[in-house]
């Protein structure tokens, strides 16, 4: 660790209604990764996006030092020609865009007649996807062809290629497979060794614990305690720091009788799109019961989430099999099909399926579910959806001033636990949730398995995707776990070990 590059003093940001940063002082060293923790709506990315230029002066009142110069930046641009580079939470590119287009937005490569020098720029992008050990794509792909995981990657090619020295990730490998993030922190530690200082917010402790230098912690806008080793700190301590107050139970379980089988899929089977001849999911057969968290273990890419929505009548390819509710087979057309027969999915990528941004809280937590709150003309029920909304505000903890300010001024733990109020509301039979966690503060999740357990007393099928072990572990009555689109066993709650788990998921035991 070298001198110190970045300093942020005394910095105030006020929201309508809310103090989102209040007086918060930050330093971070040249060859260091900072960890910045805190529970979802504590102000990390808020504290960042000062940094960057996006609440640009004088939005903000304090003062923001680098290398010991004063830096008053007006807008992003100018942050980023003083080496400031973010990696943000929510991804930001353009669908309809090549990798290398992306990547060289707002520097176009042109040649001597000022027009766009194509094999230059695809060149330059392989050169950097190169550096990054970037095997899974091009640079002449379209990003909305790649998974979210490579879309992130794409997004910390972007940063990388503006030879940013001050580094922000937030929250960069939400959506990342393990070999991903493997090669994200080879990349760090290279950064790391180069002097780069790096800024990282992650909720996955176990990762900081692999990556980070220091951690800070910010709650409620206040930096809490000091800037501390990581070697320094032990688990219970953040969380404390974090929280506020102890957690004693990480993954609360529970007493249930498992009832009567609810969903049965016989095999099921999903071509893939863009390779005729092979499937995303093969001869999948399973049944999930009343009473039970059924979890779904497994590598991102093993087909967890294209088996998930071709159920929900979505499949991202054709596909072929039975579906059975109660024992009456059913055919879902659609995903409206689905959610009338009393299904719900609650997707991954809260961004482009999740959320209907521009749109309040209210209207998003009651768009599936609009009969719920309107009478038999369909005249919505304002005081019924308003009180809706409000007991989910409470009971999922959704730090928000009110119900109509935009979803887009949440913050992103808070956006994801919006959806889950959706789904919620639909009074599904079978509630599926894609990764419902990811981006979830560790208090919040708590009360969120809290909320699981309490839905499958009350008669509701769980099923839960996670790829994190200690939650899909913690949480599930029974464990499947899949491995290239095939289901490649069952373990019961009591018999399901990480390394077990793991075994069958990499597929190095069948
Ligand atoms: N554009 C905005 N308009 C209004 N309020 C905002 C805006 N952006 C953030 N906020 C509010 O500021 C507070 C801090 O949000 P921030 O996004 O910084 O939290 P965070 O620590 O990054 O949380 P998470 O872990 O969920 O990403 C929240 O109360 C949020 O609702
Ligand atoms: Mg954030």
């Amino acid at each position: 660790m070298g001198e110190i590059v970045l300093e942020m003093k005394n910095i105030v940001k006020d929201f309508p209604g809310v103090r989102a940063l209040d007086d918060v002082n930050f330093e971070a060293r040249s060859g260091e990764v900072l960890a910045l923790m805190g529970e979802n709506g504590a102000g990390k990315s808020t504290l960042m996006k000062v940094l960057s230029g996006v609440w640009p002066y004088p939005t903000y009142q304090g003062d923001i030092y680098l290398r010991g110069k004063l830096k008053r930046f007006y807008n992003t641009k100018e942050a980023e020609a003083s080496g400031i580079a973010i990696i943000y939470q929510e991804l930001n590119l353009i669908p309809e865009l090549t990798v290398a287009e992306n990547i060289f937005l707002d520097r176009q490569i042109t040649n001597a007649f000022g027009m766009i020098n194509w094999s230059k720029l695809f060149a330059e992008t392989q050169r950097l996807l190169d550096e990054l050990n970037i095997k899974d794509f091009k640079p002449t792909d379209q990003v909305k062809n790649l998974t979210v995981g490579k879309q992130q990657m794409v997004e910390i090619a972007k940063a990388l290629s503006k030879k940013a020295d001050v580094l922000v990730f937030d929250e960069p490998t939400s959506a990342l497979t393990d070999k991903e993030v493997a090669a994200l922190f080879e990349i760090i530690r290279k950064l790391k060794r180069q002097g780069v200082c790096m800024s990282y917010i992650s909720h996955k402790m176990e990762e900081l614990q692999q990556i980070a230098d220091r951690v800070v912690v910010l709650r409620d806008g206040k930096t809490i305690g000091d800037v501390t080793p990581i070697a320094e700190i032990t688990l219970d301590q953040l969380i404390s720091r974090m929280v506020g107050r102890d957690v004693k139970d990480m993954f609360p379980k529970g007493k249930c009788q498992r009832g009567e089988k609810m969903l049965e899929v016989r095999n099921f089977e999903i071509d893939n799109p863009d390779l005729p001849g092979q499937k995303k999911v093969k001869n999948v057969s399973f049944c999930a019961y009343k009473g039970e968290i059924l979890g779904f273990s497994g590598l991102m890419g093993s087909g967890r989430t294209e088996l998930v929505s071709g159920i929900f009548g979505a499949p991202p390819g054709p596909a072929r099999g039975e579906i059975y509710l109660s024992n009456q087979p059913v055919h879902f057309r659609s995903p409206h099909d689905a959610i009338e027969k009393g299904i719900a999915l609650v997707t991954e990528d809260r961004k482009r399926i999740g959320l209907i941004l521009g749109q309040s809280i209210v209207q998003n937590m009651m768009i599936s579910s609009l009969e719920t709150v309107a009478n038999y003309l369909g005249v919505i029920n304002q005081a019924r959806e308003r009180n809706l909304a409000q007991n989910y505000v409470k009971q999922l903890s959704i730090k928000t001033p009110g119900l109509d300010v935009k979803i887009d001024t949440l913050s992103g733990g808070n956006q994801q636990k919006v959806i889950l109020a959706k789904w919620l509301n639909t009074k599904p039979k079978v509630l599926i949730l894609d990764e419902p966690t990811r981006g979830i503060d560790v208090g919040a999740k708590v009360e969120i398995y809290n909320l699981l357990n309490k839905l499958v007393e009350d008669g509701v099928t769980v099923i839960i995707i996670s790829s994190e072990l200690p939650e899909v572990m913690g949480i599930s009555d029974r464990i499947l776990v899949m491995c290239e689109g095939e289901i490649v066993t069952e373990l019961t709650r009591e018999e399901a070990t990480k390394e077990q788990i793991m075994a069958y998921a990499t597929g190095s035991r069948k």
